[in-house]
């Protein structure tokens, strides 16, 4: 067995990937007096830089408050009491506290969430390895599983009781089930959304999902200075074809009201495309290995939902994790893929329904956009519908 000094050759649980699933995880962890040993195959400097999610649901703060990883984001977290919906050049505000007891989101950036997971968890003497290559799976049926990598030019093996596979959608932990023992579900969406942040203060206070005939829109923020923007565009475009002008051409068009407001414009500090996509395998769990987060499921961002519950399968995972440390009673473990599958397919749901009421579709024809507005509209007058919608975005407690 070949290992670096500070590499112990056994952890009770090895946790792949460290992204939001895997560290969280790793806190859990700890909390309960379980190790583990966190295995991430880019640099640190890689993953607190990785633009992506920013809106946290309400318990999934209140997870981070329960393990004490929350005193930036109790600081400088933007809590919202709303979101908006526009169509048809009018804005309508969807009141999320009042329509769900009080419940509220945080704009907080997923890579600020990843810096203070990581910073705790190196202040707790926490390993996380960094720069691991070629990261295999070995022996997941067996109750001794090893996990073997590459790192600092040298093999390593890792023994541990259980593998936690929380390295996202294009891991190695997913592949490592045979595919007579999962089923996926799938489907890819015509479209892609350009994503910029932008050096300019946020044109308003609140969160703005625009429906528009040249296709969606969306307004949010990082901080008082800084605005975080998407347009919808086609699914194979480049950045090539999307200088800045043109960016904030569509933008403005989009998101701009007949009341004469529109979006201000910045220096644009970051551009990039991510594709649309729902997906899902199940089980979540094979032999020692139980995925997380998007190892297992992904959604598109329209929901804001792929962070939030990559956070709630770790809290799941470690809940049951603890019992079977603290009890050796299996049952939680057991349940962990069909506990975790409720939530999963509800985000989905609402996910999908997001997109498909917001996008133009390239195929659509009018009856299809008549009916994205009467949703809309309906969403927006009935207090059914928007109570519906509220507490689908703030997170569901029980599903
Ligand atoms: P990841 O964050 O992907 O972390 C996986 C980690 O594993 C990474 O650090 C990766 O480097 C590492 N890894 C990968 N392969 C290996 C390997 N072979 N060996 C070791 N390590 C490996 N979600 C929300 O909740 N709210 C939002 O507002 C939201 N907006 C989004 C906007 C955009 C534009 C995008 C792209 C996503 C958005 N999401 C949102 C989704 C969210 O970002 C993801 O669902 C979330 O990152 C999932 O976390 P994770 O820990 O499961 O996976
Ligand atoms: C973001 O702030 O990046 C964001 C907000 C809402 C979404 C997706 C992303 O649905």
């Amino acid at each position: 067995m070949i290992q670096t000094r500070q590499s112990p050759a056994r952890s009770q649980v090895a946790i792949i990937g460290a992204g939001p699933a895997g560290l969280t995880l790793a806190h859990i962890l700890h909390h309960h007096g379980i190790d583990s040993v966190v295995i991430e195959r880019r640099d640190r400097a890689y993953v607190e830089r990785r633009l992506r999610a920013g809106v946290l649901e309400q318990g999934t703060v209140d997870l981070f408050r329960a393990l004490g990883v929350s005193a930036r984001l109790d600081r400088e977290g933007l809590v919202h009491h709303g979101i908006n919906l526009q169509f048809s050049g009018e804005r309508h505000r969807i009141a999320l506290s009042d329509l769900t007891g009080g419940r509220a989101i945080t704009i907080y950036g997923q890579h600020e969430v990843v810096k203070d997971l990581i910073a705790a968890r190196l202040a707790n003497d926490g390993p996380i390895w960094f720069d691991a290559d070629d990261v295999s799976l070995h022996d997941l049926t067996s109750d001794k599983p090893r996990v073997h990598f590459r790192r600092d030019g040298r093999a390593h093996e890792l023994h541990c009781d259980f593998v936690a596979g929380c390295d996202g959608s294009h891991g190695v932990s997913r592949s490592a089930v045979p595919t007579a023992e999962r089923r996926t579900f799938e489907r890819t969406y015509p479209f892609s959304w350009l994503g910029i942040l932008a050096a300019v203060p946020p044109s308003l206070g609140e969160v703005i999902y625009a429906h528009h005939e040249r296709g969606f829109a969306l307004h949010s923020m990082r901080g008082p200075q800084v605005t975080r923007l998407y347009v919808q565009c086609g699914p194979d475009d480049g950045l090539d074809s999307w200088p800045d002008e043109r960016v904030w051409l569509e933008l403005k068009t989009r998101l701009s009201t007949t009341d004469g407001w529109t979006v201000q414009e910045g220096a644009v500090i970051e551009k990039s495309i991510t594709a649309l996509r729902s997906f899902v395998m199940e089980p979540m769990q094979y032999g020692q290995l139980f995925l997380a987060g998007d190892a297992a499921h992904v959604v598109p961002p329209t929901g804001a939902k792929g962070m939030n519950l990559a956070v709630a399968d770790a809290r799941v995972l470690g809940d049951a994790l603890a019992q079977w440390y603290r009890a050796g009673d299996r049952s939680l473990l057991a349940e962990y893929s069909s506990t975790c599958l409720r939530r999963v397919w509800r985000a989905e749901h609402f996910s999908w329904f997001m997109t498909s009421m917001l996008h133009r579709f390239p195929d659509g024809d009018a009856f299809q956009q008549k009916l994205q507005l009467s949703q809309l509209r309906y969403v927006c007058t009935s207090t059914a519908a928007a109570t519906s919608l509220a507490e689908n975005y703030v997170g569901l407690e029980h599903v």
